[in-house]
This record gives structure tokens, sequence and C-alpha cells, in this order.
């Protein structure tokens, strides 16, 4: 579990929803997932107004019907939306789409035109209401993290959700000892690369043989090493499932943490802020 500020404490490995909900047929099958998930205890579901037009948003209230107090909801709100009454809209629809009452946790999705201190506004109101119980950022560099943190009531930002796997280790540079000082957690996004080029390297297939498990596992447990970070993967698979969950049990050594930095160097420099 990991400590938000100002908040409760939230599942390290939760279950991410870019891709479902863009094919009707598939939305039984997306949503047996994610309640197989909950079941399994990664019941931080992060989904976004974007993702398949609402669609994503739309599996996630089907696999959370008759269980929403098991589940931390984590959805977001688009840039282009972000202005104070455009944000409490967004969140409004959001909801209907989840058929929810409160998002547990409501995410500007990447600094936009509208300033923060106008979607800052409509977050506080959105609290006000009982219709969110925390807000946060997603793709904030560490310059827009300090701007956040200057405003009134900014600091009580809950997280900062960032690409973040052995291939993309920017943030370590600069972000991550920021938000480290700043005592608020990240949120890797596409911990496992999105499942392509990252799960065939050598130094992930070497540990991973040393704990009979898998790459994908490896990665997993690589992004939740620090102990102050939570971890979205996404799979629509049960299998698949079953093996990310498995990276819970997972403790890297110095010498596995050696081998992946061997192969996928740490920043020497600061990087600008990776993104999709
Ligand atoms: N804030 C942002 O801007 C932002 C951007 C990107 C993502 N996100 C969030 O972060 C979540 C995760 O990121 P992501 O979906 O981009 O990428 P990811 O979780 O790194 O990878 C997902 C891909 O990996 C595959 N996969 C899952 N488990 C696997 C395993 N054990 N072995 C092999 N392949 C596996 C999945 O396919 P199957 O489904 O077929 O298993 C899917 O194609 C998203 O779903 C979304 O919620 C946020």
């Amino acid at each position: 579990m990991i400590q938000i500020p100002h908040g409760q404490a939230v599942p390290a490995l939760g279950q991410g929803t870019w891709k479902m909900g863009e094919r009707a047929a598939r939305a039984a099958e997306e949503a047996a997932v994610l309640r197989l998930g909950i079941e399994l205890g990664l019941t931080l579901i992060d989904t976004a107004e974007i993702y398949a037009s609402g669609g994503a948003e739309r599996v996630v209230a089907q696999a959370i019907a008759g269980q929403r107090e098991k589940v931390f909801l984590v959805s977001k709100v688009a840039p282009q939306n972000a202005s104070a009454a455009g944000t409490i809209r967004a969140c409004e629809a959001s909801l209907r789409r989840l058929g929810t009452e409160v998002l547990d946790l409501y995410l500007l999705h990447w600094p936009g035109a509208h300033p923060f201190r106008e979607t800052l506004a409509g977050f506080e109101k959105l609290i006000a209401q009982g219709k969110i119980r925390h807000w946060g950022v997603s793709n904030f560099d560490p310059q827009a993290m300090r701007e956040i943190f200057a405003l009134p009531a900014g600091t009580a930002c809950a997280t900062n959700q960032v690409l973040y796997h052995p291939d993309a280790r920017g943030v370590e540079f600069d972000l991550l000892p920021w938000s480290r000082a700043h005592a608020m957690p990240i949120m890797a996004y596409s911990p496992l690369g999105q499942g392509g080029r990252l799960l065939r390297s050598r130094a992930l297939a070497q540990v991973a043989e040393r704990h009979n498990a898998t790459p994908a596992q490896i990665a997993l447990a690589w992004s939740l090493r620090d102990g102050n970070t939570i971890s979205i993967p996404k799979t629509a698979n049960p299998e698949r499932l079953r093996e990310n969950a498995g990276a819970l049990e997972i403790r890297l050594s110095a010498e596995d943490l050696a081998v992946i930095d061997a192969a996928h160097k740490p920043p020497a420099r600061k990087q600008a802020l990776e993104m999709l």
C-alpha cells in the first residue's frame, strides 16, 4: 500500500484501462478481467474520459457494479475541458458513465491551455460537492509541479501520473527526487513499456530466471521497488492479470537492480519529460 498526501493508503499495484471499451464485443470480457483484478487485490483502477471516448469508463462501470466500495477509482479530465466550469462538467459526465457518485481521485491528464488555478478551482468545488475525494495531475514536469505547489491548496496534489519503466527513466533525475522531497508518490503509467520491446529485454529475462518469474513481473517489481510508487499495468487477459499480480511477491536485490541498470541506464542528466 502507498500513502497519498492528505489521504488514505492505496494499493501499490492497480489496473490501467487504456484501449478498453474500444470494441463493444470485448467490453464484457474486459470488465471480467477488471473484476478478477479486484478479487486479486488490484483494486486501484485508472481510467480517463478520453479513453475510447468514454468507452473505457463504461467498461469500468460494469466491473465495479455492486462493489464500488472495494475500489479506489481514478479518472482524468482532458486538458481542453479543464477550465473551472469545464472540469466540473467533465467530472459529472465521467461519474454518469462510471455509474458512481464519487471518484476517489481525479487527475488533470496533461498540462494544457487553461491556467492550473482554474482547474484547481474546479477540483476544489468538486471536493466540496462530494464528487471527488482527491485530485492530482499527470504528465507534469518538475517546473509544472512547482507551479501547482505554489498555488493555495496546491500541496494537496495526491500524485503525478507519469510514464515510467526501465526504458523511460528520465524522471529519476529530477521529478522523482522532487516528489520524494514533497512526500508525494508518483503513479507509473505504461510500466510494461506497453508490452513491446521492453519485455524482450535480456536483462529482464536474466533477472526473471533468478526469481522463477517473467520479464513482465520483473518490470512491475522494478516499478514498485522504492515503496513509494503506484504502478498501473493494463491487461485485458486473465492469465496475464494473474501473472502481473504475482509481481507483488517479488523483491529485487541490489544485484538484480545492477543487472537492469547496466542494460537500461539511469539518466545522467536532465531530460524533457517523456509522455505518450
Ligand atoms: N496519464 C497518461 O497520459 C497515460 C498514458 C498511458 C497510459 N496511462 C494509463 O496507464 C495504464 C498502463 O499503461 P499502458 O496501457 O500504456 O501500457 P502497459 O500497462 O505498460 O502495457 C499494456 C500492454 O501490455 C500487454 N500486457 C499486459 N500484461 C502483460 C504481460 N504480463 N505480458 C505481456 N504483455 C502484457 C497488454 O496487452 P493485453 O491487454 O492483451 O494483455 C497491453 O498491450 C493505461 O492503461 C492507462 O490507464 C496513462
